[in-house]
């Protein structure tokens, strides 16, 4: 097992990651203050696969649990299943040192962290993430949220878990499709900050795919410490967390662009970070060589690169400009600067389209 921290002063945590230790969850619960009541929020299908192990560990750590099941779905991370989650929490009687804990991926975990940030004006809660996506990415870093018929994530507040928990052996239960939509996620650490972890995924990518566990504790821990030193540097994403963004302003215009039916959000990166990294090359950041190594590891996971010629340009650009990541007339981009590192630029959406006719 491998133990981080995430340091933010009296908001700091641990994020514990192993294989096999959702029973050993007692043991880390100890010294956070809490006690009494934790409601487990998750879905049925990660609920049927997990709780049992989650509901006994809390259980011999002497908390009554109360499991708090949302459809599953990212069309039910709204303000609907948040409403659910409040009901239980108050019939549940949860009280202030009582704990949340997000048992699933980043649906429950953004739904889950949302509802802690609110019910009772702040409650702990605890990552549980069960899918790679979650695991190296939303499980970290304190954002969380919900779904607005009009877009993605448009309501949320940033909130830091007390504790991740990390089980390498529930990916084994994840569609592959999944997994391989997570390792995006994987791809772009090592793209923005990680020159060895991008190496280390070219050689090794058919292991990670095969769950070769002691392989995946490793990528995941490096994943979690990168995302946690970004995390330390720009809590709220006032500037250089965006960094995490690299591959994400193409990838979310293409999910919006094909009305988030075609794509899941990895594979959408996917395409997105192909394409960050030729706009890379165009402007002179980066050379051919770092575009076609990222361009093959994307490929070798099995992610798409392509814009499927179904969707136009135009309707990516409507995407992009109401991205709120946008300011004025132009977009700040995460540009490739060799692997391993990153800048901004600011881009016209224009400028961006051109990129993407090459
Ligand atoms: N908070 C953040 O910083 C952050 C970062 C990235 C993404 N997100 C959010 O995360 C969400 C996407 O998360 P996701 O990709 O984990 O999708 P998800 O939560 O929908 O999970 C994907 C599917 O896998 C199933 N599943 C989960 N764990 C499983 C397991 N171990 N075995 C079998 N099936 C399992 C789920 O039930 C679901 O059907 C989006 O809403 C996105 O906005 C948040
Ligand atoms: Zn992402």
């Amino acid at each position: 097992m491998q133990t981080l921290t995430v340091n933010l002063g009296d908001r700091s945590y641990p994020i514990h990651v192993g294989e096999n230790i959702l029973d050993r969850l007692g043991e880390f619960l100890d010294g956070l203050n809490l006690r009494g009541k934790a409601a487990v929020i998750s879905n049925p299908v990660v609920a049927q696969l997990y709780l049992d192990p989650i509901h006994d560990a809390l259980s011999q750590a002497g908390f009554e649990v109360t499991p708090i099941l949302i459809p599953d779905g990212e069309e039910h991370k709204n303000l609907a299943s948040l409403a659910t989650i409040y009901d239980g929490l108050i019939k549940a009687r949860l009280q202030r040192r009582s704990c949340v804990l997000a048992l699933g991926g980043g649906v429950v975990g953004d739904l889950a962290g949302f509802a802690a940030a609110t019910y009772l004006r702040g409650v702990s809660y605890i990552q549980v993430p069960t899918t790679l996506l979650a695991q190296v990415d939303s499980s970290v870093g304190g954002k969380t949220g919900v779904n607005h018929e009009n877009g993605k994530n448009l309501i949320g507040v940033f909130y830091q878990p007390k504790l991740v928990v990390i089980d390498v052996a529930v990916l084994r239960t994840l569609p592959r499709r999944e997994l391989v939509a997570g390792l995006a996620e994987v791809i772009k650490y090592g793209i923005i900050a990680d020159s060895a972890l991008f190496q280390l995924l070219e050689e090794k990518i058919e292991r990670l795919l095969s769950i070769d566990r002691a392989l995946l504790i490793q990528v995941i821990a490096t994943c979690c410490a990168i995302k946690a030193r970004v995390v330390e540097q720009d809590e709220r994403e006032d500037d250089y967390r965006a960094v995490l963004n690299f591959g994400h302003t193409i990838g979310h215009a293409l999910e919006a662009a094909t009305g988030y039916r075609q794509f899941l959000h990895g594979e959408a990166v996917g395409v997105g970070m192909a394409k960050a990294a030729a706009l890379s090359l165009e402007r002179g950041l980066t050379d051919r060589k770092s575009v076609d190594r990222i361009i093959q590891l994307i490929k070798k996971s099995g992610l798409p690169t392509e814009i499927p010629s179904t969707v136009s340009i135009a309707n990516l650009l409507q995407g992009m400009e109401v991205d709120k990541k946008a300011a004025g007339d132009k977009i700040k981009f995460v540009m490739c600067n060799g692997i391993g590192k990153t800048r901004f630029d600011w881009l016209a959406p224009a400028e961006i389209a051109g990129g993407l006719n090459a």
